[in-house]
């Protein structure tokens, strides 16, 4: 296995979760799938560790990255162009009529105006006989239940997608996402060829704070919610067992579980990172115990300009929650980063009460509640009762430092 940090693995760097990717593919012979987890938690990975399975039972799969999209035009840009991709790389005649239906389809979506639909359209612009984004969608769909095959499509980032909706529409925005949503809960669900296409659908910011933040959080209850846990000490362990065999760095056992317990809530993104700067530092320091320079690699991750990754968190706050949320948000999470064993339930909620010192004390306890939810889904927190007093901490060590570090002196 080799040393990946960022990209997503693939064959035999996809380490410790090809169950995982069974589940997922069990899964999807009845169910479309919500994937959501933070960013670099190992979705993308997984999800093509699913198409490669699916692929194998004679599926055909492919992969489409709304992250760029701002509208539903932009969506339909996007599916219609890798399914004509998909279909052009496919020989014999067959396939000749889908293409050229595909080739219309395009043609359709090309002229669709604007969004589409909502609060930006013009209604003098939309006459009768324009088209609408979710017709074409229905009979782009459509097209694939004239094919045999069964298709598995996988959309990364569609909350993004949709929060970018939103920004660019202030007006008719929410009223576009919650189309959108039920468009895709509903009519697509209605479509002939519903039963030959399956939707794995994955995203790192919350798409579930967002429907629930806007109350459409039925237009998602269909589909089947899953994460990506974190590897049990065991398999992190292994993990790095592996890796250090590969590249011959000396390290035993103790070692190894001091590097999985540094970071704490073992995603492979970060043990691969911490080993990344320690083979480094082994390599500018040969003469050094690799053990001697485990804590240097850890704290190497949250040093300016190796750190990228840890902004993404506080970013995705400010992307899903409102300005006034966001800031109690990150009240909060400085609080409870001081310690490792975190901050006691009481004083958390004490923040709160300072910080709204109008609201009652149950409109108070109301708001903490709905912001440790959040963070508890969105891993920033996790409970823990075995200290005396329920106490919420940052699962993620080296995230916690870093907390600590941007927001002291
Ligand atoms: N199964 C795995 N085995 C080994 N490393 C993994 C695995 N899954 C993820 N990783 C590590 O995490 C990194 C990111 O993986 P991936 O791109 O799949 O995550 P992601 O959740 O899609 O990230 P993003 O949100 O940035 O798109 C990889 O480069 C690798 O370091
Ligand atoms: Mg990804």
């Amino acid at each position: 296995m080799d040393n990946i940090a960022g990209s997503p693995v693939e064959g035999a760097n996809f380490f410790g979760r090809s169950a995982v990717a069974q589940d997922l593919w069990d899964t999807l012979q009845n169910d479309d799938i919500l994937l959501l987890g933070p960013r670099r938690i190992g979705k993308t990975s997984a999800a093509r560790a699913v198409m490669t399975l699916a692929r194998d039972s004679g599926w055909k799969a492919i992969e489409i990255n709304v992250a760029a999209c701002v509208d539903e035009k932009g969506f339909l840009d996007k599916l219609g162009a890798e399914l004509k991709k998909a279909i052009d790389s496919l020989p014999g005649k067959l396939w000749d009529g889908a293409r050229e239906k595909l080739g219309a389809l395009g043609n359709r979506i090309k002229s669709l105006k604007l969004g589409g639909f909502g609060g930006t359209v013009d209604i003098s612009l939309s006459g009768p006989d324009s088209d609408d984004w979710s017709k074409v969608g229905n009979d782009l769909l459509t097209l694939l239940d004239e094919l045999d095959d069964r298709w598995l499509i996988y959309m990364d980032e569609l909350p993004i997608m949709l929060f970018n909706i939103i920004r660019q529409d202030q007006t008719g925005g929410v009223l576009r996402v919650r189309r959108f949503l039920d468009w895709f809960r509903n009519d697509v669900r209605a479509l002939a060829g519903a039963q030959k296409v399956r939707w794995l659908i994955s995203g790192s910011v919350g798409l579930d704070t967002l429907v629930q933040e806007h109350g459409m959080a039925d237009t998602i209850n269909s589909l089947n919610h899953q994460s990506l846990p974190p590897f049990s000490e065991a398999l992190a362990c292994q993990l790095i067992r592996e890796l250090a065999a590969r590249y011959t760095i000396a390290l035993d056992a103790t070692a190894i579980a001091r590097l999985v317990a540094a970071i704490r809530w073992p995603q492979p993104y970060y043990l691969q990172v911490a080993f990344q700067h320690l083979r480094s530092l082994v390599n500018a320091a040969p003469a050094t115990p690799p053990q001697d320079l485990i804590d240097k690699a850890v704290d190497q991750l949250i040093q300016p300009g190796a750190d990228n990754d840890f902004h993404h968190w506080e970013k995705r706050l400010e992307m899903q929650l409102s300005p006034d949320l966001a800031r109690l948000a990150k009240a909060l999470l400085t609080q409870s980063a001081t310690q490792p064993s975190g901050t006691r339930a009481e004083n958390l909620l004490a923040t709160v009460q300072q910080r709204h010192p109008n609201a009652t004390d149950d409109e108070a306890l109301a708001l903490f509640a709905r912001l440790r939810d959040i963070l508890l889904r969105d891993a920033y927190w996790q409970p823990d009762d075995s200290t005396g007093g329920r106490h919420y901490h940052f699962p993620l060590e080296p995230l916690r430092r870093w907390w600590l570090r941007r927001n002291s002196l």
